[in-house]
């Protein structure tokens, strides 16, 4: 199968695309606009292979679409803008690329007749206080993120109801590992703990996620990729529930650091308090979750001690504006 990966220069996206390359025989071409949280480096261990090919455009430009479409049977849709407390900055370029891009893919893979997966998130459903959101969960998205998410989601399965499309939407948990830009809780605190950075917590660092490792995502990805029915939502849930402030504490240790770099900070607007998506659906495909949380966390620590080279260029110029910017002061200030 020939698949067109969009947004594959992100996170999950290229997580996704390396393991796809490595378990099956499909050739991939992935289209990515390369914003500040895409990253060529995130796939330059794979630019040797002849099944792997790189297109820089945005899917919300119908020539780049078509270009990047030509010959393939399969469209996943990773592009997104995926940061809630930029959304809560900047809500345009959330707007622009979930609702005007999903569009022109939505449209380009109907005149192709070509399977469309669009990959979403437990976000849609807002918050839950106790049990787990199930795929027919009523959307209740708190951020412009999980709002034009929750828009993306409503427009791919409009076009299985009206037009017949092959449509397919996953959504997963908060994922974590290797490659995952340090704006989001996990890398952030990894690399201020490693730096001797203040570790920022928002209010009483007791709101819950549902942590999935990146590889059991894409795992599940390709599961609902070719086993999938039309038409349908799949959950994936992560295997461990965890409040923030314990995996604050949980990622010190890692880093040998005591807890005196903790600086609890105020809020995030509209913040949900717990995540939690049932995966039963997911049992069904015959998929399960492999990695538990205090694995996963230890072995991501590692990879970020590992790889200074692909973060430290990161941790300059534009970020540390956006620190100053979100955070009150700068990324490298001292313990209060
Ligand atoms: P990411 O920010 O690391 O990557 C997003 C990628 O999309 C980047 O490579 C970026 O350059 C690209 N992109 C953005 N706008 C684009 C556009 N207009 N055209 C083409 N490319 C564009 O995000 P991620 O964490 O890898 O998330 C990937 C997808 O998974 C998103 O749709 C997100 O909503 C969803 N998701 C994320 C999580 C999570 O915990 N990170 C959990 C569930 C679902
Ligand atoms: O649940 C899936 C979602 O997970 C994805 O759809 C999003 O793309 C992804 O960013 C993530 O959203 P969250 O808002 O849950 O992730 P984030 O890493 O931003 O925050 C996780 C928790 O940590 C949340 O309760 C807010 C808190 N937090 C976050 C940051 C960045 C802090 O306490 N301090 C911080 O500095």
């Amino acid at each position: 199968m020939r698949l067109l990966v969009c947004g594959g220069a992100g996170f999950i996206g290229s997580n996704f695309v390396r393991g796809r390359l490595a378990t099956s025989d499909d050739e991939i071409v992935v289209l990515d606009k390369l914003t500040y949280a895409g990253r060529r480096e995130n796939l330059q261990d794979l630019d040797g292979d002849a099944r792997f090919s790189f297109v820089h455009g945005a899917i919300e430009d119908p020539a780049a679409v078509a270009g990047a479409l030509e010959g393939a049977q399969a469209v996943v849709n990773f592009a997104a803008e995926t940061h809630v407390d930029r959304s809560i900055i900047e809500p345009d370029a959330f707007v622009r690329t979930h609702a005007l891009g999903t569009y022109v893919l939505l449209e380009a893979a109907r005149e192709r007749g070509l399977r469309f997966l669009q990959i979403s998130t437990d976000e849609v459903y807002g918050s839950i206080e106790e049990g787990s959101f199930s795929e027919s969960s009523p959307l209740d998205p708190s951020s412009p993120y999980s709002a034009t998410k929750a828009g993306a989601d409503l427009l791919v399965s409009s076009y299985h109801r009206t037009f017949g499309s092959e449509t397919l939407i996953c959504r997963g948990s908060n994922n974590y590992g290797p490659y995952q830009y340090p704006e989001k809780l996990i890398p952030l605190m990894i690399l201020n703990a490693l730096a001797g950075d203040r570790l920022p917590v928002y209010g009483d660092g007791l709101n819950v996620r549902n942590w999935l490792f990146v590889e059991d995502f894409a795992g599940a990805i390709g599961h609902v990729l070719d086993r999938g029915e039309a038409g349908q939502v799949y959950n994936v849930g992560g295997p461990d529930e965890c409040p923030n402030i314990a995996v604050v504490r949980r990622i010190l240790e890692l880093c040998g650091r005591d807890e005196s770099l903790i600086e609890y900070v105020g809020d995030r607007p509209g913040h949900d308090r717990r995540y939690s998506l049932g995966s039963a659906k997911m049992a069904g495909l015959g998929w399960s979750a492999a990695m538990g949380f205090d694995l996963g966390l230890g072995r991501t620590v590692q990879w970020y001690r590992d790889n200074a080279w692909w973060w430290e260029p990161i941790r300059g110029g534009a970020y540390r504006d956006y620190y100053r910017r979100q955070y009150g002061h700068s990324l490298d200030a001292p313990p209060a």
